[in-house]
């Protein structure tokens, strides 16, 4: 019995400890496979052992049967809401007010942290554990929103310190994270259901569901950025601090907050943060500004239900209004009909915006965009900007009336080259059937050939391959390192300067590496990893070349799909022609085939001791090579697991105190 309560508070450490490493420091610890099978191994023993079941165990995150309603909690202390700046004379109003409102001399002192586009959420902590969470509501009274909030791997069961307080809640933000909402609306589409608008609405939709079963699917995420009522607990001076404390309990904070003086320091930190925008894992719509010493917060106070020691300084919205000036289709690299919606220019997410994709004949058809709508356009970080959805009471009367005039058709042939266009059963996308000659194909496949994550070619833009394609100078991208100043001398705006400009870039992108090559070669489904990949473990086209689907497959992540679009492009006689073209132009030099640094465990560093009663040592080192990890000599804080067998002795200590995840031979090999 008491081995069984040691080894169930071992695996809640273990499982907590992989959820954190994961969810919080983004940093995994552990495969899938381990921790699903500690955590079948944890909940067969509080099956076991009734009396065992605590909880905070992990096993209770997953959600048991719907509930009938949300039941109302009241706040202890209110969840107030923030004023907003929208310009830098109001970010200075505002810092005008704290100076006389503290009547101090110099300058303020700000915790400044992103304003994070997602839900309110307070959660308790009694003794350390969790015990409830709840919506913001009307800032009094929410909903108390516990069963989901524990599906939520990034918030802790338990605060991680020996001495908690005796209650303290945290404030924080519920939100989906971009990859994870962008992966939702994918399954979504792929089942003909209605995608998510944004990940504010599928953070919301998901929050709110009765049943925490489906929120547990929906991945959502946390950040804390404050706290509310707390009790035997010194909280520190600052807010800064007070973030830091937050951090060290486990709780999830940002990893963007900073401590700044001034106006100054206020509007560098908005510029710097605005140019990160696109590129964090998550939505943001603002930063926020907080007067850092807590005890000048208490002096400064609120007015009516917003304090007056913090801010919210927004960005331009992500999403506006516009019109559908007209819908055109244009014809991809791989001959893919992409209906794009032309608009009326609109200033949205920091942009002018005046095309937005409407992806594929379905997407266009599901949101049914004709000309003349209003629309609601949404551009999000780097992507593409996109048609959220129609404002169907501002349709025209004609459309309205007599739907059939405007409905959006995908053309029956190609818009450029009046090739039939046909859809392959199973594919979203229609295409155009004339792969050799279509001049839009050619453009598209020279464009990406000197794209700079490819060949790297500067200064051939798409004006200038329109012109080289419709001259017939250029219809392969081989026909670019045979280009000479005769011919491009009579281009539209070719100067001599930049004539020369142009062939200097040419002949510079020759010998560039195999896996910019093969990138640039733009075969279906080879990315830039993939064609790392490919690059890697054959180290010369010719053998890439000779490769069959079987083969193909030994590589690192290429399933039969991607196998068969790789040999079926080398098979194609044209690409034959064009690939000896550029071998003649030297456009690539092969390299030699190296040791994966992708697989499974690509990165991970793995330690054997002890002694491994049905492997050995050296077959578990090839597996862990094979898979692309490292077996090293000594257990670090580097160390990602540690693998041990019978009579391990010191390394296995250390592994225990430096907390890194320990298996035995059944959990390695479940792992392999
Ligand atoms: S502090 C006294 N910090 O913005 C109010 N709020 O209008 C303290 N929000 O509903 C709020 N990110 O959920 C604070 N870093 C952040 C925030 C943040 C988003 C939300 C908050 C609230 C709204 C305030």
């Amino acid at each position: 019995m008491d081995g069984a309560a040691e080894r169930a508070r071992d695996l809640r450490r273990l499982i907590e400890d992989a959820n954190y490493r994961y969810y919080v420091l983004d940093d995994p610890a552990i495969p899938d496979a381990e921790y699903d099978r500690l955590l079948r191994e944890l909940q067969d023993l509080e099956t076991a052992h009734p009396e065992l079941l605590t909880p905070d165990s992990p096993t209770q995150r997953v959600g048991a049967g719907p509930l009938k309603d949300f039941p109302q909690v009241a706040h202890e202390v209110p969840m107030l809401s923030l004023n907003n700046a929208f310009s830098e004379g109001e970010v200075a109003a505002f810092d005008r007010r704290v100076r006389e409102g503290l009547e101090r001399e110099g300058e303020a002192e700000y915790a400044v942290e992103p304003k994070y586009d997602g839900l309110a959420i307070t959660l308790r902590y009694e003794q350390g554990v969790f015990v409830r969470g709840a919506t913001r509501g009307d800032g009094y009274t929410g909903e108390d929103v516990s069963a989901n909030l524990r599906t939520i791997r990034a918030i802790p069961m338990r605060l991680e310190t020996p001495t908690p307080p005796a209650l303290l809640e945290v404030r924080g933000e519920v939100l989906m994270l971009r990859r994870d909402f962008d992966k939702l609306n994918q399954d979504a589409r792929d089942k003909g259901e209605k995608p998510f608008v944004n990940p504010r609405n599928a953070a919301a939709g998901s929050l709110r569901q009765l049943d925490p079963r489906i929120t547990a699917k929906r991945r959502l995420h946390f950040f804390a950025y404050g706290v509310g009522a707390v009790r035997d607990a010194e909280l520190p001076a600052t807010q800064g601090a007070v973030i830091d404390w937050l951090a060290a309990l486990r709780l999830p904070v940002a990893a963007q907050r900073r401590v700044v003086s001034g106006v100054a320091g206020l509007l560098a930190y908005y510029n710097e943060l605005g140019e990160q925008r696109g590129s964090l894992s998550f939505d943001i719509d603002g930063a926020v500004y907080k007067v850092n010493r807590l005890a000048d917060q208490e002096r400064l106070g609120f007015v009516s239900r917003a304090p007056r020691f913090a801010i919210a300084h927004k960005y331009p919205a992500q999403e506006e209004l516009t019109v559908v000036e007209a819908i055109d289709v244009q014809v991809g690299r791989t001959g893919a009909l992409t209906p794009v919606a032309r608009l009326k220019p609109v200033f949205v997410g920091g942009v002018t915006v005046t095309n937005a994709t409407l992806h594929n004949e379905d997407e266009a058809r599901r949101k049914d965009v004709r000309v003349g709508d209003t629309v609601i356009v949404r551009r999000a970080g780097d992507v593409i900007p996109e048609v959220v959805k129609v404002v169907l009471k501002s349709r025209p009367w004609p459309s309205l009336v007599k739907p059939w005039q405007s409905r959006f058709e995908l053309p029956k042939v190609c818009p450029v080259c009046e090739s039939p266009v046909v859809r392959l059963q199973g594919e979203t996308a229609s295409r155009c059937i004339n792969t050799m000659e279509c001049p839009a194909q050619r453009k598209q496949a020279i464009l990406h050939f000197v794209s700079r994550r490819a060949m790297d070619i500067e200064g051939l833009g798409d004006k200038l391959v329109e012109q080289l394609v419709d001259r017939g100078l250029v219809q392969t991208p081989a026909d670019l390192y045979s280009l000479d100043m005769e011919r491009i001398a009579g281009l539209d705006r070719m100067a001599e300067k930049s004539a020369e400009n142009l062939l200097a870039a040419i002949a510079a992108s020759r010998n560039r590496p195999l896996a910019r090559f093969i990138f640039a070669l733009g075969i279906r489904q080879v990315g830039e990893q993939t064609a790392k990949d490919l690059a890697r473990h054959f180290g010369q086209l010719d053998a890439l070349r000779a490769a069959d689907a079987e083969t193909l497959m030994r590589v690192p992540d290429v399933g039969p799909v991607v196998a068969a679009a790789i040999a079926a492009f080398f098979q194609e006689s044209h690409n034959q022609v064009v690939i000896e073209a550029l071998r003649d132009a030297r456009a690539w030099v092969d390299g030699e085939a190296q040791a994966p640094s992708s697989g499974r465990y690509a990165g991970k560093t793995f330690v054997l001791t002890g002694t491994l009663p049905n492997l050995g040592r050296d077959a578990a080192k090839a597996m862990i090579e094979a898979a692309g990890g490292k077996a090293a000599g000594s257990v670090s804080k580097k160390t990602d697991y540690v693998v041990a067998g019978d009579e391990a002795g010191s390394k296995l200590t250390k592994a225990q105190e430096l907390g890194v995840p320990i298996l035995d031979e059944a959990a390695f090999l479940n792992m392999f």
